[in-house]
C-alpha cells in the first residue's frame, strides 16, 4: 500500500514536471502580449520582486513604486544591477524585454 502510494507520487511528479516545460511555451504562444508580459515576470522576476513587485527578496527594489523612466529600466533589465543579474539572455529577445517592461510599468499605481 505505502508502495503503492510512492509510485503514484513519482508518476505524478514526473507528469508535472514535463507538462510545465512545454505549458509555458505553448501559453506564451496563445496569449496576448500583457499575458505575456505577465508570464515572463512570473517565470523571470517574481522570485526576487513577487508577483506585485513588492516581495524585495535579496535587496530588490519594490517596482510599484519605482519612478525610473523606460530606458534606466531596460538597461537595469539588459546590465543588471547591484544583486540584480542581467535578464537579458534569459528574455531572449527586445520583444521580451518590452513585454516585460510594460507589465512592471502596469504593476505601478
Ligand atoms: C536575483 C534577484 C532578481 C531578479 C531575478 C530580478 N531582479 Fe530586479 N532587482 C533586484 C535587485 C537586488 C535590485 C536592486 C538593485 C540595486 O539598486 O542595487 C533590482 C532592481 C530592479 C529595478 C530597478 C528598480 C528601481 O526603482 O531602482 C528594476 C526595474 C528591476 N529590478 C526589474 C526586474 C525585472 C523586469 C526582472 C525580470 C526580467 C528582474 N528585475 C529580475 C533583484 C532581482
Amino acid at each position: 500500500m505505502v508502495l503503492k502510494s510512492c509510485l503514484f507520487f513519482a508518476l505524478f511528479l514526473l507528469l508535472f514536471s514535463c507538462q510545465t516545460t512545454t505549458e509555458n511555451s505553448e501559453e506564451l504562444a496563445t496569449q496576448t502580449p500583457a499575458e505575456q508580459g505577465a508570464s515572463l515576470y512570473t517565470m523571470h522576476c517574481a522570485q526576487c520582486h513577487g508577483e506585485d513587485g513588492k516581495l524585495g527578496s535579496s535587496g530588490a527594489k519594490d517596482l510599484s513604486v519605482s519612478k525610473l523612466s523606460d530606458d534606466k529600466i531596460l538597461q537595469i533589465i539588459k546590465n543588471g544591477k547591484g544583486a540584480m543579474p542581467s535578464m537579458k539572455a534569459l528574455l531572449e529577445t527586445d520583444t521580451n524585454i518590452q513585454l516585460v517592461l510594460r507589465h512592471i510599468k502596469a504593476l505601478r499605481r
